[in-house]
């Protein structure tokens, strides 16, 4: 139900989603931010604040998330205009526990609708928050996650149909971080030692507000972390664990440390790898997740240690952040050797082949753009699959489903890097390639999307539907 200061709202913003961004706040902006000329690790990384459940009961926490524009200092002495969860850029973060359920009443106060996904979580239908599972303007909707999987750094944000990439771009994303027992259990760094890192590409323009075209690859420029260019972060000398996401539409990034030291992956999309995986590099596509350790305790006080991305081998490597040893501490956490059982392998019995085109400007899966009264794939539960993905495009792509985890066979023929040999929701699938995916359909049946998470490409109809039927 509406409440009265929604309707009002919804009707005073009425109109286009880039026409409705403020003007005033432009002008305010007496100093164009050229975010080229700003000046690298000048400003902090916020970590995204925690959200407060709303009620709590023994077995449920109930939050609030009200959908609305908003302004963010992105850059220095400059608000631009975003589109927000409860006002923050990007969105609070949730922590959920396995055998809690959590209850999310999310407000739409934008002219359009909306919908709230929950990336990797294993949601029935009606809480998936797919594309063509709107809230209307004005209006809210609930959604209950079970929480009925391991502990994983999942995700949220907006899932409108064709309006997903634009909303995402503006803002409407932030972390769930979903732990159980057998995590905790682990001595793994925690508390302020666990921080989640949101990195993302974007455009501005000389006013320093956010630019979205469509597919516009080469003209997001600009990466932030946490909603920051380049931000600088103090560290004390201990381990910290880091919940890496690539919030991007389109950036993919391979992150390494200026000091040569491994990132420790503990962890992929969706829970805790068999060992950790030491790497000089990890490589993330839009929607995927990296859980790092990195020990800073190895360094002396005043150590700076740049966080950064190289396209390609040779390329000059960008800058993302800065940390800044600047403390002792001391440091009782702990990276056990061994971290987590995968599950079994069970036998396939369907093979399938999911093809990535394009023809002119509309991206495809199997020759087809997505249709949302068509069912693409069919499938019976209980059955494990193995889906051959193929990027047949100069350009990369890659290939997330709703509600199952899936496992990486294999990249033309070689075996996945230990990064991505555990459990996972979203593959990076580069020009030419064919990766093995193998999935067992054996929680909630009914109809659910998958696509590639490049989000201006499943705008454009790089996505396809799976019901999933007993
Ligand atoms: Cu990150 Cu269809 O979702
Ligand atoms: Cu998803
Ligand atoms: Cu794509």
């Amino acid at each position: 139900m509406a409440t009265r200061r929604c309707v009002l709202k919804a009707g005073v913003l009425a109109g286009s989603l880039a026409g409705s961004f403020a003007t005033a706040a432009r002008a305010a902006a007496a100093t164009p931010a050229a975010s080229a000329a700003l000046t690298p690790f000048t400003l902090p990384m916020p970590v995204p604040p925690v959200l407060k459940p709303s009620s709590s009961t023994a077995d449920t926490d109930f939050y609030r998330l009200v959908v609305g524009e908003s302004t963010a200092e992105i850059l220095p002495g400059v608000e631009t205009d975003v589109l927000t969860y409860n006002g923050s850029f990007p969105g609070p973060t949730l922590r959920a526990r396995a055998g809690r359920r959590t209850v999310v009443t999310a407000t739409n106060l934008l002219s359009r609708g909306v919908s709230l996904h929950l990336h990797g979580g294993q949601a029935s239908p009606a809480d998936d928050g797919g594309p063509m599972e709107l809230i209307q303007p004005g209006t809210r909707r609930r959604y209950t996650y079970d929480n009925r999987q391991v502990a994983a750094p999942l995700w949220y944000h907006d899932h409108a149909h064709m309006d997903e990439a634009e909303h995402v771009y503006r803002g409407l994303a932030g972390f769930y971080l979903l732990t159980d027992d057998h995590e905790e259990e682990l001595n793994l760094p925690r508390g302020k030692y666990d921080v989640p890192i949101a990195l993302r590409d974007a455009r501005f323009d000389a006013d320093g507000q956010l630019v979205y075209v469509p597919d516009d690859f080469e003209g997001r420029t600009t990466s932030l972390a946490n909603g920051r260019p380049q931000p600088y972060f103090n560290v004390a000398a201990r381990k910290y664990r880091f919940r890496i996401l690539n919030a991007s539409n389109l950036r993919f990034y391979t992150l390494s440390l200026s000091s040569g030291d491994d990132l420790i992956q503990i962890a992929s999309d969706r829970g805790l790898l068999p060992a950790p995986a030491p790497a000089r590099s990890i490589t993330l596509s839009p929607g995927e997740r990296a859980d790092v350790v990195v020990d800073f305790g190895r360094h002396p006080v005043g150590t700076r240690i740049v966080l950064r991305h190289r396209a390609s081998r040779g390329a000059p490597p960008e800058n993302l952040v800065a940390f800044d040893v600047t403390a002792k501490a001391r440091d009782r956490s702990t990276v056990p050797d061994e971290l987590a059982e995968l599950p079994a392998l069970p036998t396939p019995t369907v093979h399938r082949d999911i093809v990535l085109e394009r023809a002119g400007r509309t991206w495809l899966i199997n020759g087809k753009a997505f249709d949302p009264a068509r069912v693409d794939t069919a499938v019976a539960w209980g059955t494990t699959e193995v889906w051959t993905v193929v990027n047949r495009n100069r350009v990369p792509h890659n290939l997330h489903l709703h509600l199952v985890q899936f496992r990486i066979l294999d990249r033309d023929g070689r075996p996945p890097a230990a990064g991505e040999a555990g459990l996972k929701d979203t593959v990076r699938v580069m020009p030419g390639e064919a990766v093995r995916i193998q999935t067992t359909f054996d929680t909630w049946t009914g109809r659910y999307v998958y696509h590639c998470h490049m989000l201006d490409h499943s705008a454009m109809g790089m996505m396809a539907t799976m019901e999933i039927t007993d």
